[in-house]
């Protein structure tokens, strides 16, 4: 009966399906994902780019510091680097002046977002690079002055 082939064939087609594409694509997307953590590969960036504003004493709402700090602000923080708004750079007349090489390379930003997507792991607590020092209030800077008020 035809039918019953066809049915047969389809079967057939959706287990192979079945078998093939948990080892191809979702088996490399899940392990590149697993590799990014915290400690390795993200708080590197925060601690060039984000830690001057955001950090304990700074204008920045939470820190980003620790894993315990940033953890609760992967999807912000994902949103927010993706549309670029995160760091702020160039004129941006509300935070004062910033310079350019603040902004993240689009390979931190895939980073970034890699570590949100993958659950936001820590990782092993013996990657994280030492904390950045700062200068009291080295990081912000004044802001420009009365001429940005609106
Ligand atoms: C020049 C200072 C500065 C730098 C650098 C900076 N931020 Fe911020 N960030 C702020 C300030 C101030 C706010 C709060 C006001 C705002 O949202 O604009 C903020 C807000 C945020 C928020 C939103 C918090 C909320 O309330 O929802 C996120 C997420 C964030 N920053 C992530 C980052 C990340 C990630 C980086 C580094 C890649 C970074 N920021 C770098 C100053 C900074």
């Amino acid at each position: 009966m035809r039918t019953l082939r066809n049915l047969f064939t389809l079967i057939i087609l959706l287990s192979a399906a079945l078998l093939v594409l948990p080892a191809s694509s979702a088996n490399t997307d899940r392990k590149e994902k697993e590799a990014v953590t915290f400690t390795k590969d993200v708080a590197p960036i925060f601690f060039k780019n984000c830690a001057a504003c955001h950090r304990p004493g700074e204008a920045a709402p939470m820190s980003l510091l620790s894993y315990k700090d940033a953890r609760p602000w992967a999807k912000s923080i994902r949103e927010k680097v993706v549309n670029r708004e995160m760091p702020p750079w160039h004129a941006d007349s509300r935070h004062g002046e910033f310079k350019n090489e603040r902004r993240l390379t689009q390979a931190e930003i895939s980073t970034i977002v890699a570590w949100v997507d993958g659950g936001a792991r820590e990782g092993d607590t013996r990657d994280l690079p030492p904390a950045p020092k700062f200068v009291e209030g080295w990081g912000i800077g004044q802001p420009s002055g009365a001429s940005d008020a609106r």
